[in-house]
């Protein structure tokens, strides 16, 4: 109310001198009475213009003066921007001439490099197909145990994935497992359990290179995961049995395979048509029978194969939940400095 500024405009409208006097002495609450009813008066005669504007005008410039900082922060910005941008530019470089250089490589191998076939468990929502599984288990069990060990999967395992419980404990009790010692301290063989491990054909890996001709047939567990593109290199092996081309020579006991590294293997060709005959039915073809080994395969690697897609199923629901409630509480939070308005406008001159 009281501004100083009105002072010199009432000496200019022709004001006595006491007015300002009487403005200026005398108490404080008696100089401003003085002052209201003479500035009322003026603005009622429209000589005066409101001088109440001038104290919301500066606050509105303070914020003015404090937003004058955004050039600097603009310029911070870009040089991040470039940086961003150099960075990823020398990224993109170097990750293309690795991944060039690799490829370059990859062509000079003696192997053929694996085709990647549509398997139909690898969407993001596909479950593995328990039919096949079964059916890989039977090729497992007929071909391949005889060589390859199956040491990490229990009998206990296939329950409710392959076998109901009773075919399970069947499976099992066909083996004779060691256990003991007994009360006598004496071990002894007794029928499979459904807690056993899947017994393998040899008791240790010198025995299984002594019948197979020097080489180790590997565990089949976690192959899969052990060889790079597990799945089709592992099924490109199984049918890539061929004649060996004029210039490649191949030891007794050995066979050519395009996929093996390096070309001659000493597994012979052991997935043939009609090798199993399929419990459901399904002609057993070379191919038929390689991917329903390595679908087998695939469940024994992971276990957990369909538990994670459903599991992770429920993370996304969840997530999205948490993410919705999240939005929602930030927009509640920041409506009030979202909605408002800031203006300037700028200081008046009297
Ligand atoms: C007669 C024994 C025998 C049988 C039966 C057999 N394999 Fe093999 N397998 C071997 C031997 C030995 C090797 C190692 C070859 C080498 O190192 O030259 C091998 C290697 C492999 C490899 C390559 C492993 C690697 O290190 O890259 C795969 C995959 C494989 N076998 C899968 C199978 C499957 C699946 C079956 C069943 C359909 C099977 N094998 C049946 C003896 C056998």
């Amino acid at each position: 109310m009281y501004d100083r500024s009105i002072i010199p405009m009432w000496r200019t409208q022709g004001h006595s001198n006491s007015c300002v006097r009487n403005c200026f002495g005398g108490s404080r609450i008696e100089r401003n009475v003085t002052c209201v009813m003479a500035s009322s008066l003026l603005r009622t005669c429209g000589l005066l213009r409101s001088a109440r504007r001038t104290p919301r005008f500066g606050t509105t410039s303070r914020i003015y003066t404090k937003t004058s900082a955004f050039p600097r922060t603009k310029g911070i910005r870009r040089i991040s921007k470039v940086c961003a941008g150099i960075g990823i530019g020398i990224l993109t470089t170097c990750g293309s001439c690795l991944y060039f250089l690799d490829k370059s490589v990859l062509a000079v191998g003696e192997e053929l490099e694996v085709p990647n076939y549509p398997w139909s468990f690898n969407g993001l929502l596909a479950s593995l197909d328990h039919a096949a599984v079964r059916r890989g288990w039977q090729v497992y069990k007929t071909i391949c145990s005889t060589c390859h060990s199956l040491q990490y999967v229990s009998y206990r395992d296939l329950v409710n994935v392959t076998h109901t419980e009773e075919e399970a404990k069947a499976l099992a009790a066909e083996v004779q497992v060691e256990d003991g010692p007994d009360d006598e301290g004496n071990y002894f063989k007794r029928p499979g359990k459904l807690s056993d491990k899947i017994p393998p054909p040899f008791p240790n890996e010198q025995a299984s290179r002594a019948a197979n001709n020097g080489a180790y047939p590997a565990d089949l567990t976690y192959l899969v995961n052990a060889r790079k593109n597990g799945i089709n290199y592992i099924f490109s092996v199984l049918t890539g049995y061929m004649e060996a081309p004029a210039g490649i020579e191949i030891r007794e006991g050995q066979s050519f395979n395009a996929y093996f590294p390096g070309g001659s293997v000493t597994m012979p060709q052991m997935v043939v048509d009609d090798a199993v005959q399929y419990d459901d039915g399904v002609r057993a073809y070379t191919s038929q029978q390689a991917k329903d080994v390595v679908e087998f395969l695939v469940w024994t690697s992971s276990i957990e194969f369909d538990t994670r897609k459903v599991m992770m199923l429920k993370g996304c629901a969840i997530c999205l939940f948490l993410f919705a409630i999240a939005y929602h509480v930030k927009r509640q939070k920041w409506a009030t400095m979202k909605t408002r308005k800031i203006a300037y406008v700028p200081k008046q001159k009297y």
